[in-house]
């Protein structure tokens, strides 16, 4: 159904667009070439706090100062803000490692509390928490418009606190590719069967053909962000 709306918009404004992404006109290499930065997103419904990894944050407008954020449905942070209308963005620093990405970024809080082992209750004025490490700043928002993107929500929401924590840069997902995300292991599998490896999180599927389907279990990107190990 989703699918049907966005065809039907897309070729109103522009019949000949390529809407199969296997066509040579879309080399994905350029799309990868997008800056991104990397933000733990903060949640609270009720008693219960939740947090995720997301890529996709930026400000959109100064006056008035607008930021947005796209999350997927999926995730349970999703529903959270999608039901309680606010977030903390929290910019992830140099001082970061592994761990917040693997903690939050890698499992549910449909399944795990993620906050049950973080002594150290750090909240914004809005009731919802922040991490006393990894990150720089705290930035507490309301949604003022969401807008359904198929698999993605995207959220438009408005700054109604702001705090820098510390001076440590911000990080990029190149950075995280580079000096965070620990590098994959070249030993082919045993019993002759192929390794692939998720170039987001860093999963590692094994078998005879990865199916064209597959959707990474960790940070649910799809086959095409996996790699064969040689
Ligand atoms: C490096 C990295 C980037 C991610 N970027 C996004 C993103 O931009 N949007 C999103 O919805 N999920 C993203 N994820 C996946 C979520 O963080 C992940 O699915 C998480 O387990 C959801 O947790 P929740 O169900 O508790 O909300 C990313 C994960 C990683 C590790």
């Amino acid at each position: 159904m989703i699918d049907a709306i966005y065809s039907i918009e897309i070729y109103r404004i522009y019949p000949l667009y390529p809407i199969n992404k296997t066509t040579p006109m879309i080399d994905n290499k350029a799309i990868f070439n997008i800056s991104y930065g990397l933000f733990v997103l903060v949640a609270r419904q009720g008693d219960k706090d939740n947090a995720c990894i997301i890529n996709v944050a930026q400000q959109v407008t100064s006056d008035p100062l607008q930021l947005m954020i796209c999350v997927n449905k999926q995730n349970l942070t999703h529903d959270m803000i999608l039901r309680t209308l606010k977030f903390n963005l929290c910019p992830l620093s140099e001082e970061a490692t592994m761990k917040p990405f693997q903690h939050f970024g890698f499992q549910s809080g449909k399944t795990v509390d993620k906050f049950a082992e973080c002594e150290t209750e750090l909240r914004t004025e809005n009731g919802l928490r922040y991490l006393p490490k990894f990150i720089n700043s705290v930035i507490s928002c309301v949604v003022t418009k969401s807008i359904d993107l198929g698999t993605h929500t995207m959220f438009i929401a408005m700054p109604m606190e702001a705090r820098v924590l510390s001076d440590s840069p911000s990080i990029t997902y190149a950075y995280y590719q580079q000096h965070i995300k620990p590098k994959p292991a070249a030993a082919p599998a045993a019993g002759g069967k192929k390794k692939w490896v998720c170039e987001v999180c860093g999963y590692v599927y094994e078998g005879d053909e990865l199916p064209a389907d597959f959707i990474c279990p960790w940070c649910k990107h799809p086959a095409s962000d996996f790699k064969l190990v040689e």
